[in-house]
């Protein structure tokens, strides 16, 4: 009995290590807004352009996706359906999971569920997180998921991301550090960290920030899509449970009038 346990123990201990993250990467965090349609629609543009060769999103349908969007029918064939699907398929690719096991040495996951797994912040961290590493066979590595299987598809934007020492703002319990007397940030140099090339990426750091931000909020709807529909039908109950009690109450009140 004792060895069972034992066994049990350890056959659960690994959900738990991977559920609290494991290793203590540090993530940004990121606020996504699932009602900001304009930012999924570009989040599903940089999706459909820059990740739908590798991956899929097969448990979604492009349908049901243009109608949560609001994109008419029309321009999701033209710009989104790159290969040449129906408006009601799923959103699947050509690649062959096989081929890409020995393409990349893992297959690309779906990624249609990936932010319930892995988290918007871990995305978010992920995306942003991938530096030139010329011992790795695409030349890049990545913060967030060391020695990982996927090229940098999103270096163009980016630019030139390296590691390397740079100033950064020193932060005590939690709090950065000012000067108390000039008020300026106190700094100390620190390596390790991510620094990209100036001029190296079509977009600026701001502008990379919210592509990649407007990619996970993509993500976010895309591993929920019903998230929004239950936030409005749940206003409604309560909307109508807050009116069915003053009838209810009214009820009451006549039931035990004549009641004493
Ligand atoms: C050239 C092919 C390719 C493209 C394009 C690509 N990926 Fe990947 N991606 C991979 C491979 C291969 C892996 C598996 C890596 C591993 O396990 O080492 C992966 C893994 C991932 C993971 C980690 C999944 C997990 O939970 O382990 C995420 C998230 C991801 N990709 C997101 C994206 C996004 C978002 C884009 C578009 C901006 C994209 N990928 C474009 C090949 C690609």
């Amino acid at each position: 009995m004792k060895k069972q346990l034992a066994a049990l123990i350890f056959a659960i201990l690994p959900v738990f290590t991977f559920a609290a993250g494991g290793h203590d990467v540090h993530l940004d965090k990121v606020d996504v807004d699932l009602s900001d349609k304009a930012a999924m629609q570009d989040g599903l543009r940089t999706f459909a352009n820059y990740c739908m060769g590798c991956h899929s999103a097969q448990f979604q349908r492009y349908e049901r996706v243009a109608k949560d969007l609001g994109i008419p029918e029309e321009v999701m064939l033209e710009n989104v359906v790159l290969t040449g699907a129906k408006i009601g398929d799923h959103m699947k690719n050509g690649m062959h999971p096989a081929d890409a096991k020995v393409w990349f040495g893992a297959a690309p996951p779906d990624l249609t569920l990936v932010a319930r797994v892995r988290g918007n912040d871990w995305l978010y961290s992920y995306l942003r997180a991938f530096y030139e590493d010329p011992a790795r066979p695409w030349g890049v590595n990545n913060k967030v998921f060391p020695n990982v299987g996927m090229p940098n598809v999103l270096g163009k934007l980016q630019g030139r991301q390296v590691v390397g020492c740079k100033q950064v703002q020193l932060v005590d319990d939690g709090k950065k550090q000012f000067d108390p007397l000039t008020g300026t940030p106190i700094t100390h140099e620190a390596c390790d960290q991510l620094t990209v090339l100036p001029n190296t990426g079509a977009q600026t750091e701001e502008q990379f920030d919210e592509t990649v931000k407007n990619l996970v909020t993509f993500l976010a709807y895309s591993a929920n899509p019903v998230k929004l529909e239950s936030q409005r039908i749940g206003t409604y109950v309560l909307l109508y449970l807050a009116f069915f009690f003053v009838f209810a109450y009214l009820l009451k009140r006549e039931y035990w009038k004549d009641v004493h």
